[in-house]
């Protein structure tokens, strides 16, 4: 018994990095999952089936209008309903860092394409089902870096203090169908296979958070698991930072 049993969770960009924490902890409470990503999902839907759950993977690019209608679509062929929506996917790993100046148009609408349009796409495909549900429940992932204003990648930055915005706006125009909609950011989560230059930014960022260690994937799911929940029903239009309690200084 789960506090999700019977629920259905798409998470976009699953594949992967924290988003496959999300599906193995959604799918630890008794959620069916939908791993959505540009990458193969089968690895996470397989690992989620070997512990007990149920998932599928949908091979999604959430920038395009086509492909999100597909993966909602594909949620209500296998689940036949979706409940919560998380809104993961993004350019993050691989978005250039350096000076703003040397930064492309290509890199800054790329960026942009992915991390704002796919949110919206995402919201769009899946708003019928849970409007004719009357319930659901959209998270929308942001970073700490909004917050603090990290320099070096202000596409990225930019792209992800557009949720915050977002996530306020469509809470007031999707409440009165049941949808809530909230925002959760997590701090630095290295993932050295992906991102090698992590392993020297941590020490900087973990001097500058009250609980002085390393975050790791796992600490964002309880959140996930709370907002997902009906422990949550009457919070939307939120923006909740996990980031073991960082100090902008
Ligand atoms: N890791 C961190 O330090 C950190 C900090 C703050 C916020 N975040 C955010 O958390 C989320 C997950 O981070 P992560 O570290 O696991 O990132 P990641 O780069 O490892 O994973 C992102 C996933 O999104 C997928 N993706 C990219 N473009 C896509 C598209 N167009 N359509 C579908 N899928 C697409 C990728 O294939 C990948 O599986 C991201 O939104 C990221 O911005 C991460």
């Amino acid at each position: 018994m789960g506090v999700l049993d019977g629920k259905v969770v798409i998470i976009t960009g699953g594949a992967r990095g924290i988003g496959r924490a999300y599906a193995l902890g959604v799918s630890s409470q008794g959620a069916g999952v939908v791993v959505a990503d540009l990458l193969d999902g089968s690895p996470v839907a397989e690992e989620v089936a070997g512990s007990g759950g149920e998932a599928i993977a949908v091979t999604t690019d959430v920038s395009d209008e086509a492909s999100t209608a597909a993966m909602a679509a594909a949620a209500m062929d296998r689940f036949g309903r979706v409940d919560v929506l998380i809104n993961n996917a993004a350019m993050f790993s691989e978005t250039t860092r350096g000076p703003f100046t040397d930064l492309t148009v290509e890199e800054w609408d790329r960026t942009f394409e992915v991390n704002v349009r796919g949110v919206w796409l995402c919201i769009k495909a899946v708003h019928p089902h849970m409007a004719a549900q009357g319930s659901g429940k959209i998270i929308n992932i942001a970073s700490n870096t909004c917050y603090k204003g990290t320099i070096g990648f202000p596409h990225y930055v930019a792209s992800k203090s557009a949720l915050l915005g977002l996530t306020r706006c469509l809470a007031n125009e999707l409440g009165p169908d049941g949808i809530t909609v909230n925002t959760v950011s997590p701090d630095l989560i290295p993932n050295p296979d992906i991102r090698p230059t992590d392993a020297t930014s941590d020490p900087f960022v973990v001097a500058g958070r009250a609980l002085r260690r390393t975050q790791e994937a796992e600490d964002m799911v309880g959140t996930i698991i709370y907002l997902s929940s009906p422990a949550s029903d009457f919070v939307t239009g939120q923006s909740l930072l996990v980031n073991g309690g960082a100090f902008f200084i």
